[in-house]
Parts: structure tokens; sequence; C-alpha cells
């Protein structure tokens, strides 16, 4: 195994090493790790057969027959509800030829049959009936071993859903880590959230990690949103999402946890006061501290899951509302996303707060809200201006902090820094991909040397 710590490289087939390309602790990042076939050929087999993805929320398929669509690492599946009420994800692809067995983002169904040739498979993945069975010969047709195929591990915490084909990849519960005591602040706050309608999916021209690196970068906003602050619906302020901390959790995942204006609207995630009542049933006083000096939040599960927790105004002049939303990205070339982006509302949330939240999140987030599309523009300018050869040359710069001191006064797990302006999670979130990426000898499959 090659780590970073090892003497050994993990060469590319040009004889680079990917330890020269992501110099995580110097904060210099080569730009050839966001546009290069080989590099993506890699992350294929390291990262997105290895880690656990996120999938959705149980409240997407509630019922016994519901489905949801969805992609885990890099392979169509479908999330599904079997009619004992178990849950089930299974490669969206025919025993037989290949083909999707199921066409549409969601549906109830008891069975799936199979477009082609017309194989049903129950809705616990066992295949029920293959057309033509008299045709088939004694031998010919093992219907018990020609399930769907399921991911190699799925569970759940908070209601989140994730999964991954690597049989021996840790557990859900310890691949979190001590990331679950602050998705419990951000998700489980109230005693748990559910998603509101479907998610949004788009496609955008860029590198997944340009898109990726944005989540917790904090300092991008007074620039590229600045439209928000001439229109009043962001604080007319460089500074003014600077205080807080940013902590690096276990297993590259990251966070911060960010304060807003010192008024009390701004405390305890901007939630209304219903809610906010709720808030000690299900967290520790510490948490409670926390989430108290928090408007803004976001972070990131690694390698590609996100929440975003913010306060806005959707409307120009009108109070900022706060919403929670989740993220992922798929890669589908080196230089082309797909993006999800659900809307997620505490289940006791009145019905006043969901339609305000919905609104603002809508007006804000997703590919039509005015946040998301100034951001795309950068991700994609981003990826465009550095796949030329002259640009590969000139690493990237993501020194932010580098000198800052760990705040060992921090009540909760993981590293924390305080201020919310930095690149220490980037640089974390880097080194993860550095570990994943050289885990297993040279990109020809060769030892490591
Ligand atoms: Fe599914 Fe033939 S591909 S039945
Ligand atoms: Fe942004």
């Amino acid at each position: 195994m090659t780590t970073t710590t090892s003497p050994t490289r993990t060469l590319l087939s040009d004889g680079e090493a990917i330890e020269d390309l992501v110099r995580a602790e110097e904060g210099l990042i080569s730009r050839r790790i966001y546009a290069d076939p080989e590099i993506l050929r890699l992350e294929r087999e390291r990262i997105f057969t290895k880690a656990w993805f996120f999938l959705g929320h149980e409240s997407e398929i509630p019922e016994p027959g519901d489905l949801v669509t969805r992609v885990a690492g890099l392979d169509p599946v479908v999330l599904i509800r079997d009619d004992d009420g178990v849950v089930h994800a299974f490669l969206n692809s025919c025993r037989h030829r290949g083909m999707r067995v199921c066409r549409t983002d969601r549906e109830n169904v008891s069975f799936l049959r199979c477009p082609y040739h017309g194989w049903a498979y129950r809705n616990d993945g066992s295949l029920m009936t293959a057309f033509g069975e008299s045709h088939y010969g004694e031998g010919e047709l093992e219907k018990e071993e020609l399930g769907l195929i399921p991911v190699a591990q799925l569970d759940s915490y908070q209601g989140l859903i994730f999964a991954t084909w690597d049989p021996e990849a840790p557990s859900l519960d310890e691949y979190l880590g001590n990331m679950k005591y602050y998705l419990d602040i951000i998700v489980g706050r109230t005693g748990g959230v559910e998603i509101v309608g479907t998610p949004q999916i788009w496609d955008v021209e860029t590198s997944w990690k340009f898109a990726t690196d944005n989540f917790t970068d904090n300092f991008h906003v007074f620039s590229a949103h600045h439209s928000l602050v001439e229109l009043g619906m962001l604080p007319n302020n460089p500074d003014f999402a600077s205080h807080g901390h940013m902590i690096v959790a276990e297993e590259g995942h990251i966070l911060h946890l960010t304060a807003g204006a010192p008024t009390e609207e701004y405390e305890l995630l901007g939630l209304p006061q219903d809610l906010r009542d709720k808030m000690p049933e299900h967290l520790s006083p510490e948490q409670v501290e926390m989430a108290r000096k928090t408007a803004y939040s976001a972070g990131t599960v690694w390698p590609n899951f996100h929440w975003l927790q913010l306060m806005s105004s959707g409307t120009m002049g009108q109070p900022d509302v706060p919403f929670l939303n989740f993220r992922l990205e798929i890669p589908l070339s080196p230089t082309r996303t797909r993006m999800y982006s659900w809307l997620a509302v505490d289940k006791d949330a009145s019905e006043e707060f969901r339609k305000a939240t919905y609104e603002t999140y809508v007006r804000t987030f997703g590919p039509a809200g005015i946040f998301d599309q100034d951001d795309m523009e950068n991700w994609e300018d981003c990826t465009r201006a550095s796949v030329g050869p002259a640009a590969q040359r000139y690493p990237l710069h993501h020194k932010m902090g580098i000198g800052r001191p760990v705040d060992t006064s921090w009540p909760g797990p993981g590293t924390a820094y305080e201020g919310a302006y930095g690149e220490m999670t980037h640089r974390s979130w880097y080194a993860a991909w550095r570990t994943f990426m050289t885990r297993t000898g040279n990109g020809d499959g060769s030892a490591a040397r």
C-alpha cells in the first residue's frame, strides 16, 4: 500500500507522481488533476468504487415499493424499499443484456420489468420471471443467481442513505467517524429532516473537483456573489462570513460553522423559535451552544456529498430565511459534472416556515438560483482556463491559513481552526484524495516505487 508518508511514489503513465501533483501540506495543487482523462480513469477505480456515496434520504422512499434512481459512485442504481420495508440499492442494469431496468426518476412498484426482453425483478431485487422461460433448457436459467446486483454495503445515518461498492470498506459508522457529531447538529437538530419535492439535477462544464472544492470556501462569497451584496441580499462587509471555525474531521470530512450578524435572528442556524425549542431534546448542551453561534455552515462528507445551511433573503428587502441544502457532484467526464441539489426541512416545521424556506432556496440555489449561477460560471471558467499546456505548468494556490494554529480550546471533535476564511479544509480534502489515489500502486497497476 502506498501512503503519503511512504518513501514510494505512485506514478502515472508519463512518470509523474501523484504525490508531486497534490502537495497538500504546501498548499499547492497541480491543475493536471482537474482535467486529465488518466486521472479520472484512476479515480473511477480508486475513489468511485471505494468510498461511501450519498444516494438519498429515507424520506424520499417512505412506502413499500417506493424507489428513486440515483448514482452510487459512477454507477446507476435503483434505491428501493421492498414490500417488507427494507431498503435496497441495486445496480440499475438487467442481468440479461444490461438494459436499465428502471427509466424513471421515482415511482412505486411491486416489481420492475426490463423493457428489453421483459425479465421481471421483485422489489427486493430477486428475479421473478424471464420472458420465454419455457424456451430455456435444463440449467440454462439460474433464476436464484440472477437477481439485480446489490451495492456491497448500504447504511444510513440521520436518514441520509449511503452506499459503497467495496465490501472491504469500513462500515458507514466508522467511515463517518467524528463527523457524526456535526451531522447531528445540522441534520438531527430537531429530531430529523425530510426532503421537499425532488432533487434538481443538471450538468455543468466543469471538473467535479472545482465544484467540490467550493463547498467549505467562504471567502469567495463576497466577490463571486457580489451582485447579491449590491441587491442587499448579503451583508455589505467583505469579512461578513469570516467569523467562526473551520473543522477537519476524520477521513477527509470537513466543515465550517460560521457566525452571522451578532443578533438573535442569526443564532441557532436562524431557525424559527418553535424549532429552536426542540434542539435541547436532540443535541447535547455543547452542540446547542455551537448551533447558537452558527448562522451558516457547509460541510463535505468525503468525497462529494455536501450540506449548505445558509441564511439569505430570497427577496430584495425581505429578512433572511434559513434553508438546508444537500448537494452531490458526479463526474461524467474530466470536464463535465452532474449536479444534484435537494432542499431539506425539519420534519416538525410549520407550513409557514416550509413555504419561506422553499422560496428562499429556489431563488438562491439550484440551476436557476442566483448563487449557483455565479458559482457555475466560476467552476466552468476555472476548468477552461486550467486545461491548456502552459496553464498546466503552474499549480493552484491553497495556502490560506497554512500556519494558523489549531484552536485547542474547541470543545467538539476534530481539528478546529479559528476563523472561517481559510483553506485548511481544502488542503485536508486534497490530502484525502491523494490517500485514496495512491493506495494501490502505480497507474498501470504495478507496485509503487
Ligand atoms: Fe433485460 Fe434482456 S436486457 S431482459
Ligand atoms: Fe458560492
